[in-house]
């Protein structure tokens, strides 16, 4: 029976490491006969390289696959702190729908029904990134007919918890992912609650560097995976000049820098 299908993989590949894919990602790369890869222009090309070094590396020698690279609409700035959640919302939904539109034209043309394309995404890709929520909009309002499968990957929250060898929640507690336009939204309320573990994630600003606890540990970990990785860790005041030195330094090595951190109430520890 024929496959009018056109098959799509969201393929998790870790967050820097590329150690870190899983066997069912290897062998979803092996089935693949198209890669998207979103260009995102200057300073960013580090990631698209990464891209390519894991198919060389993963995808056996006899296995056919053509990369087909796309434009990246840059996602509009919003000022910090500025921004109602609603217009953000908007701006990011305007965005979501140029790349859409980009994005089906693309499948259509680049492989035919029966193939298999695959997104090879950044970390775990249920984890802050829109592929899934784009795919799946496309499937739902194009007469594109697609089947759709998700291959989970290792987050760059996971990495940072392995790195410092620390459990992301503490016992019975609760955990809050975040970003650093939320976490700034929360500190400018005059009293504000954090709970037990609070991770940090999207954030241009080093945020950490506005809160004045005391009871804070700060683990704080950019460019995981790379060569050109950092970590720090220690109680929030005592450590943040420190961080931020590691930030700029990581920023100039490596040419771009991405960073996560985690903040833990001490005396849960
Ligand atoms: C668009 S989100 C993608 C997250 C990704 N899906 C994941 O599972 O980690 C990008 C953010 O993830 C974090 N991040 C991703 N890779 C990282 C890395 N190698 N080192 C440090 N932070 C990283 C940073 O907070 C960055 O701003």
């Amino acid at each position: 029976m024929s496959d009018d299908r056109r098959h799509l993989l969201l393929i998790g590949i870790g967050a820097g490491d590329p150690q870190q894919l899983t066997l069912q990602a290897i062998d979803a790369l092996n089935r693949t006969d198209v890669f998207f890869m979103l260009d995102k222009g200057q300073g960013k090309d580090e990631l698209l390289h990464f891209r390519e070094a894991i198919c060389r590396r993963h995808i056996a020698p006899d296995h056919d696959y053509r990369i087909v690279t796309l434009p990246n609409p840059p996602r509009p700035q919003v000022p910090y702190g500025a921004q109602k959640d609603d217009a953000y919302r908007a701006i990011v939904a305007e965005w979501h729908h140029r790349r859409s539109a980009m994005l089906a034209d693309a499948i259509q043309d680049s492989f035919l029904p029966g193939q298999t394309g695959a997104f090879l995404v950044w970390g775990d890709p249920s984890l802050y990134d829109s592929t899934i929520r784009i795919v799946n909009k496309l499937s739902s309002t194009t007469t594109l007919n697609l089947s759709i499968d998700l291959i989970p990957g290792i987050s760059s929250v996971q990495m940072l918890c392995a790195l410092h060898r620390i459990p992301l929640n503490q016992i019975g507690e609760s955990v809050l992912i975040t970003t650093g336009r939320k976490l700034q939204q929360l500190i400018d309320e005059d009293e504000y609650q954090l709970p037990a573990t609070t991770v940090v994630m999207l954030d241009g600003n080093s945020v950490f560097q506005h809160i004045q606890r005391d009871d804070l540990m700060l683990y704080w970990g950019a460019n995981l995976g790379t060569e050109h990785q950092a970590l720090i860790s220690g109680p929030l005041k005592e450590v943040t000049p420190r961080a931020l030195a590691g930030r700029e330094e990581v920023k100039t090595k490596a040419g771009w820098v991405m960073d996560v951190f985690i903040l833990i109430r001490q005396k849960l520890l």
